[in-house]
């Protein structure tokens, strides 16, 4: 049964009138908090509960997880409060070990409970006292704004998170469920023929010097970066080309076709190994019918949309594929530099496109990459994550945050890769040029794909 409760009250009027700064954040409290629970009320009760492999979790425990960040890192260091649960400190830790033990990641499915109401009161609880903080009249210190919108940057990493992880929950019941039906979805066309899916357009780069990563105060995107984007630091960029769009689904099952999961030369040894032991013959939710391709969406299972991008590969598969077809993936610095001197042309592109999750769940639609459009408006960022052939690791001179939230970034950087752009499943206010994503090679439940460097 899909929860129409799932609601929280706007913030009490208050007759003074808080601070500007603070009024803002009150509002986008309500709104990314609010999201969370549009995410989960398609879902049954039982459907919260599910943990389909140890990198996912529970919608519930989701729910709790973005709440407890708030309860832990906000309200416990205002004076008099009262925690909802003393027990949730452990339960809801996902890794800080400067706040104390957790409980293990990969059993977050064994235990039911709190149960989903209980977690919804522990929400409404935590909700209101944040609420209380914004409109109390009071300003909040530079060190309480911080982690206000570090929180609900959080809260919207959480809710892709949510995505992904009830996207693969639902298909492993053999029934493939949907999890919404889309009023208007992305069409199925035949395969098209091997020259219109050859034909690759590039933007070449000479040799530069390119400024990464992201600077407050400086021409940024938005205010908020994550640490791991910063210091803002030069890089040496060889000359280069980026393909101006990204891999089609048929441009990659030519790769399928030609034995590329055979194939152990065209794979790094570690992937070479994954796709033996995994068994990898096509990216994850791939379905064969008869000789037919068909792909489990969040709307069910659909015959293939052959121009839309290739996604749920992992970096192995990337990187395999870059190989087969005479590329490679690009770094993420040239992805940066590119994405920044094709601004213009992003900007452009998000006017015609719903390209992210906030934008398709407010209009009823699949959350589910779109085929791209004429490559001259292609934006970069939405759709699917790109895997780059960049290591996760600090930027020169480095700094992680002070104190428990130090552990947010820095202490992943290692056997990880970054993506970059955001997904279909991003919120459209949270991705900049800068945001550095970052998962294991083997990962491929998240919505990743794949563009081209030469
Ligand atoms: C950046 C998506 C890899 O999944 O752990 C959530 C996001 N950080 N809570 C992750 C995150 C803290 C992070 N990724
Ligand atoms: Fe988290």
């Amino acid at each position: 049964t899909p929860h129409s409760s799932l609601q929280i009250d706007a913030p009490q009027a208050s007759g003074d009138q808080p601070p500007s700064a603070s009024k803002c954040f009150g509002e986008q409290f309500q709104r990314i908090r609010q999201l969370s629970l549009e995410i989960a009320a398609p879902l049954s009760v039982e459907d919260c509960a599910m943990q389909s492999m140890p990198d996912v979790s529970p919608t519930r425990w989701h729910l709790a997880h973005t709440t407890w960040f708030f309860e832990t890192f906000l309200l416990k260091s205002t004076s008099g409060y009262q925690a909802f649960d003393d027990s949730f400190e452990y339960l809801f830790n996902s890794y800080y070990n400067a706040i104390g033990q957790q409980f293990p990641r990969h059993r977050r499915g064994q235990i039911s409970r709190p149960g989903l109401s209980q977690t919804i009161d522990y929400r409404t609880y935590v909700d209101e006292r944040v609420v209380q903080l914004l409109t109390s009249g009071s300003t909040l210190t530079p060190e309480q704004e911080t982690i206000l919108e570090l929180g609900l940057q959080h809260e919207q990493q959480h809710q892709e998170l949510m995505l992904t992880d009830i996207k693969h929950v639902l298909f492993h019941n053999p029934l493939y469920p949907a999890y919404n039906s889309a009023s208007v979805g992305p069409e199925a066309g035949e395969l098209p023929c091997l020259e219109s899916a050859n034909s690759m357009e590039w933007l070449e780069f000479p040799e530069h010097v390119a400024e990464i990563g992201f600077q407050h105060n400086g021409l940024q995107h938005n205010g908020f970066s994550f640490d791991n984007e910063m210091p803002r630091h030069r890089t040496l960029l060889l000359s280069h080309a980026l393909s101006k769009r990204l891999v089609t689904n048929a441009e990659y099952v030519r790769f399928i076709e030609d034995g590329g999961y055979r194939r152990p030369e065209l794979w790094l040894s570690l992937g070479w190994s994954t796709v033996q032991e995994q068994q990898w013959d096509a990216p994850l939710y791939w379905l064969r019918d008869a000789g037919e391709w068909q792909q489990y969406r969040m709307d069910g299972v659909h015959a293939m949309d052959w121009q839309a991008p290739v996604c749920h590969v992992s970096y192995f598969e990337a990187d395999a594929y870059a190989r087969w077809s005479g590329h490679r993936l690009p770094t993420e610095f040239e992805w940066e530099a590119a994405t920044v001197a094709n601004a213009a042309s992003n900007a452009k592109a998000s006017e015609t496109a719903r390209r992210f999750a906030d934008q398709l769940i407010a209009a009823g639609q699949v959350v589910h990459p779109r085929a791209e459009g004429p490559s001259q408006s292609a934006n970069w960022m939405g759709n699917v994550w790109q895997w780059t052939s960049s290591q996760y690791t600090a930027y020169p001179g480095y700094q992680p945050t002070s104190g428990a939230l130090g552990e947010y970034n820095g202490k992943f950087m290692c056997n990880q890769f970054v993506l970059r752009g955001g997904s279909c499943a991003t919120s459209s206010d949270h991705i900049r040029p800068t945001y550095r994503n970052f998962f294991p090679p083997d990962a491929r439940w998240q919505f990743s794909g794949i563009r081209l460097a030469r």
